[in-house]
């Protein structure tokens, strides 16, 4: 299959490798800056052009995007034009027969996902993380690398599970919600808060811009 890559930046990078390790093409990369090809594949084009892309024959898109709200916005925005997106599970992942992958959903390599495990559509499992049995990760919900959501975790739509955080069996966290890296979450985190730390609490105020 020929698959248009939504994003260079750092994303973009993992998911142009899993797409070529499940033997697909990668058409080429829509992204607004400009800059060389990345893992050697063009540049061709911005963000708006997807129509044209969509028009030249293209049908198969991924949205290598790691900020959970473009991943989201982008994959709808796939959808209106008429692209497909497939789920994508790199060949060294392990994903359950009995999980349920939503379209444009990612599993990078070694991650895990456990039997009755959902991922909602383009919701991402990064490297290396574990979403054991029964977890329901909601549409563009991010897990970090390397972080252990034991078993009925529930996280909301676009979440962010930081990189190395565990969340204990059965924690829910809201929808818009971060989880620093490196966090211990034992208590239910509401949508939108802010939690890390071990054990997790709310986090003090961003302070960049
Ligand atoms: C939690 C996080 C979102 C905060 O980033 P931010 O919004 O830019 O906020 P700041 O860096 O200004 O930090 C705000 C406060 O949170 C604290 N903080 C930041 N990261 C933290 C962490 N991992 N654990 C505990 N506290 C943390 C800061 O020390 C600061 O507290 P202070 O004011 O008492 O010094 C970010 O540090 C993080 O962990 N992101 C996850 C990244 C990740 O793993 N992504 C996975 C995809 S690759």
């Amino acid at each position: 299959m020929r698959v248009l890559v939504l994003g260079a930046g750092g994303h973009a990078r993992p998911v142009i490798e899993t797409l070529r390790a499940l033997g697909h093409e990668v058409a080429g990369l829509l992204d607004d800056a400009p800059g060389p090809a990345v893992l050697g594949a063009a540049r061709l084009g911005p963000l708006a052009s997807l129509a044209a892309r969509r028009a030249e024959g293209l049908d198969a898109a991924v949205v290598a995007l790691g900020n959970n709200v473009l991943r989201a916005e982008l994959a709808a925005a796939c959808r209106a034009a008429g692209f497909a997106l497939p789920v994508l599970v790199h060949p060294a992942a392990i994903v359950s027969a009995a999980a349920r992958l939503e379209d444009g959903a990612q599993v990078m390599a070694r991650a895990v996902i456990g039997p009755e495990a959902s991922a909602g559509c383009c919701a991402l499992i990064n490297t290396g993380a574990i979403v054991e049995h029964e977890c329901r990760l909601a549409e563009a919900a991010h897990i970090g690398p390397g972080a252990i959501l034991c078993g009925s975790v529930v996280v909301g739509a676009r979440g962010l599970v930081g990189a190395g955080a565990v969340l204990q069996p059965g924690v829910r966290v809201g929808a818009d919600a971060t989880i620093a890296a490196g966090a211990a979450v034992s208590a239910d985190v509401p949508e939108g808060g802010r939690f890390g730390g071990v054990p997790a609490r709310p986090l003090p105020a961003r302070k960049g811009p």
